[in-house]
C-alpha cells in the first residue's frame, strides 16, 4: 500500500511571517497524521523559518527548485547540500512553470533529479503536457519523453524515494482540473511505463500525484482513484483549511480503499 502524500505549492506566495502564520496551522490541523504524508514547499527566504515550525510534526519541508552542484560560483543559485541544511526532505523538480518560463529541458530535468538523490533530497518530478499537446493526441508521447528524459540512468533502487506529479499544463492555476477518469489515464500510463522501465514491484512502489487546480471539493474524486496517490496543490495549498481538506480526502479515499 502506497503512503498518500500531499504536497503544498506556495510557489512565489507568502512572505516569511505569512508562511510561519500558514505552516502554523496546517501543523494544527494535520500535524499529526501519519497516514498521509504532508509536504509544504515555501519560498526559498521562508524555508528555514517554516522547517522550525514543521520540525516536531510529521509535515516534511520541500523546496521548489534546486541547482545540481553542491557549492561553487553559481550566482543566484540554491544547492541539495543547502536545502537539507535547512531540514528539506522533498524537492520539486521540473515544474512546468520552471519549465515554461525558466528554460528548464529534460536535461536539466534529469540532472537535478540525480543531484537530488545523490544529495539526500526525495524528488517530486514533475511532468504533464499542454492544451495544445492533449488536443492532438500526444499526451501519452509527451509523457513518454519526459519520463524518458528524467529517468534515464535512474536505478530501481532509487524508486522508493521517487514521486511523480503529473500535472496537465492546461489545469495549472486555470480552475480547470482534468477529470478523475484523465487523471486515472495518465497515471495509469505512467505506472505502466514505470512497469517497463523497472518492473511491476518496483513500479507499485512508486507514488504518483495529481496537479493542477485541485480543491477541496474535487480532491476526494481525484484521489479516489486506484493510481492516484496523492496531489500537489497550489492555489489551494495557501489556504490552511482548503489545504486541510485536500489531505482529509486524501487519508479518506485510501483509508477506505485500504
Ligand atoms: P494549482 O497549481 O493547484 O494552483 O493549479 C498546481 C501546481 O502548479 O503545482
Amino acid at each position: 500500500m502506497r503512503r498518500p502524500i500531499v504536497a503544498g505549492n506556495w510557489k512565489m506566495n507568502l512572505a516569511v511571517q505569512e508562511g510561519r502564520d500558514l505552516a502554523e496551522k496546517i501543523k494544527a490541523s494535520c500535524g499529526n497524521w501519519n497516514a498521509v504524508e504532508v509536504v509544504l514547499c515555501p519560498v526559498y527566504t521562508s524555508l528555514s523559518a517554516v522547517g522550525q515550525i514543521l520540525a516536531d510534526s510529521s509535515i516534511s519541508l520541500g523546496a521548489q527548485n534546486l541547482f545540481w552542484e553542491p557549492s561553487g560560483a553559481y550566482t543566484g543559485e540554491v544547492s541539495p547540500l543547502m536545502l537539507r541544511d535547512v531540514g528539506c526532505r522533498y524537492v520539486i523538480i521540473g515544474h512546468s512553470e520552471r519549465r515554461t518560463y525558466f528554460g528548464e529541458t529534460d536535461e536539466t530535468v534529469k540532472r537535478k533529479f540525480q543531484s537530488a538523490l545523490k544529495h539526500g533530497l526525495k524528488p517530486i518530478v514533475c511532468i504533464g503536457e499542454t492544451l495544445k499537446e492533449r488536443e492532438a493526441n500526444q499526451t501519452f508521447a509527451v509523457l513518454e519523453r519526459q519520463l524518458a528524459g528524467a529517468f534515464t540512468d535512474a536505478s530501481a533502487a532509487d524508486a522508493d524515494k521517487l514521486v511523480i506529479a503529473y500535472e496537465p499544463v492546461w489545469a495549472i492555476g486555470t480552475g480547470k482540473t482534468a477529470t478523475p477518469d484523465q487523471a486515472q489515464e495518465a497515471h495509469a500510463f505512467i505506472r505502466k511505463w514505470l512497469v517497463g522501465k523497472w518492473s511491476a514491484e518496483t513500479a507499485a512502489k512508486i507514488r504518483l500525484q495529481y496537479g493542477g487546480s485541485v480543491t477541496a471539493d474535487n480532491a476526494a474524486t481525484l484521489m479516489g482513484q486506484t493510481d492516484v496517490d496523492g496531489a500537489l496543490v497550489g492555489g489551494a495549498s495557501l489556504k490552511a483549511d482548503a489545504f486541510t481538506a485536500i489531505v482529509r480526502a486524501a487519508l479518506e479515499a485510501k483509508t477506505v480503499a485500504a
